[in-house]
């Protein structure tokens, strides 16, 4: 923690950390230079804003009245607008970004760096559960500008063996703190418009939102699909883009095609699996109902190890059934029975299955009315993949 949070107030290389969420890629949000290297690093387009991250209100004062550092302040006035104070009271420390106005241009020099807003003039702000990550923000005094620790487009780390596997070389160091407790980002919502939106489903679920007071009429902002093909279609028309503006990009996906199958569609055939993967390895993320292996009859079976400790994709030799010629590989993940173990096991068991090799990925997707709220994020989350 020491050497992380020097890292973070003396050098301008990003550090690596934790969340409750998925691991973040860190640095001083006041300063240029050190954000622009989060950027490098990721790979990641200027125009996508980073969330901001801090220890506490106070320090979440301190940016909105312009300040430079945190504490001392003796206005009395809250400048963290009404309409976020039961929310952060409920959910913060948590999985949950809120969209907040940079202070004034008067305010200067500014608490942030404009490459943390990507120039926007609102930022969003997030205090996070995990302890690290709040050791880390409080050792470093600073308000971390951090996104999700992976390369761009590639599923988000939800374990420190997942960044490395992205980052190596390319960062100082990875605060581990194991695998991540939510598995899915946090979710983001405007309340600084009427009624109030979310912009990125994710930890905390939309019914838990609505709980809360003046949140009662929150909607749904954000697109399963990637944006752009919307921005395509539309073309001469001046459409707007997306709010968010990181749900515009192509995003956690492998490299093999994921092939979603949504909750109440029928499970895929395992001849027409077998067909379509012609002799090469297949993934399969299960989620509730599909037999193991499709069904097929595996004849070896082997434990293989994943970084996340969320089950271990199970492989074995199939056969399609009497008479089929070539024998498949099928790489077997189960990630039920519930949506918080679904949601803690997607990115590494995407990530698990690339690593095996496997020419396509199948995914038994879940229902969004069930469980716990995540399944939201979750299936938006592999709708963006697939
Ligand atoms: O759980 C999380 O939020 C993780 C951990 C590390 O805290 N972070 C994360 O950051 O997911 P990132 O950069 O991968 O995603 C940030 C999202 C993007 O979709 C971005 O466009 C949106 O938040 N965002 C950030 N600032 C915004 C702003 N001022 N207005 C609208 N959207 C914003
Ligand atoms: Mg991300």
């Amino acid at each position: 923690l020491r050497r992380a949070a020097a890292a973070v107030r003396e050098t301008d290389v990003p550090v690596a950390f934790p969340t409750e969420t998925v691991y973040g890629l860190g640095a001083d949000a006041g300063r240029t230079a050190a954000v622009k290297a989060i950027f490098v690093a990721k790979g990641r387009p200027a125009d996508n804003p980073l969330i901001v991250h801090v220890d506490g209100l106070g320090m979440l004062r301190g940016i909105l009245r312009g300040q430079k550092v945190e504490g001392g302040q003796t206005d009395t006035a809250d400048p963290i607008p009404p309409i976020y104070r039961p929310l952060v009271q409920r959910f913060w420390p948590g999985p949950l970004t809120i969209i907040l106005p940079l202070p004034p241009a008067s305010a200067a020099p500014s608490p942030l760096a404009p490459e943390t807003t990507a120039t926007l003039s609102t930022f969003g702000a997030r205090m996070p559960r995990s302890l690290l990550a709040l050791a880390l923000i409080r050792a470093s005094g600073r308000p971390l500008a951090a996104p999700s620790a992976n390369a761009s487009t590639r599923p988000s780390p939800t374990a420190a063996e997942h960044v490395v596997t992205d980052l190596r070389g390319k960062i100082a160091l990875v605060l581990d703190g194991g695998p991540c407790a939510v598995g899915v980002e946090s979710t983001v919502v405007d309340g600084l418009v009427s009624p109030p939106v979310v912009l990125r489903p994710g930890g905390v679920g939309l019914e838990e939102l609505r709980g809360v007071p003046g949140w009662e009429d929150v909607k749904v902002g954000y697109k399963d699909r990637a944006e752009r093909d919307e921005i395509k279609e539309g073309k001469g028309e001046q459409r707007k883009g997306p709010r968010a503006p990181g749900m515009k990009y192509r995003h956690y996906a492998p490299r093999a095609p994921v092939l979603l199958f949504e909750a109440g569609t029928p499970a895929p055939a395992a001849e027409d699996v077998a067909v379509r993967a012609a002799g090469a390895s297949v993934g399969v993320i299960r989620t509730g109902t599909w037999p193991r292996a499709f069904g097929l009859d595996i004849t070896a079976a082997e434990d293989l190890d994943t970084a996340a400790g969320t089950g271990a994709p199970v492989s074995g030799d199939a056969a399609a059934g009497p008479g089929a010629e070539a024998s498949l590989r099928v790489y077997d993940v189960a990630l039920g029975p519930d949506t918080s173990s679904v949601a803690r096991g997607l990115f590494a068991a995407l990530r698990a299955l690339d690593e095996c090799g496997t020419g396509a990925i199948y995914v038994e997707g879940i229902k969004e009315e069930s469980g716990s709220g995540v399944a939201a994020a979750v299936m938006n989350r592999v709708r963006k993949a697939a």
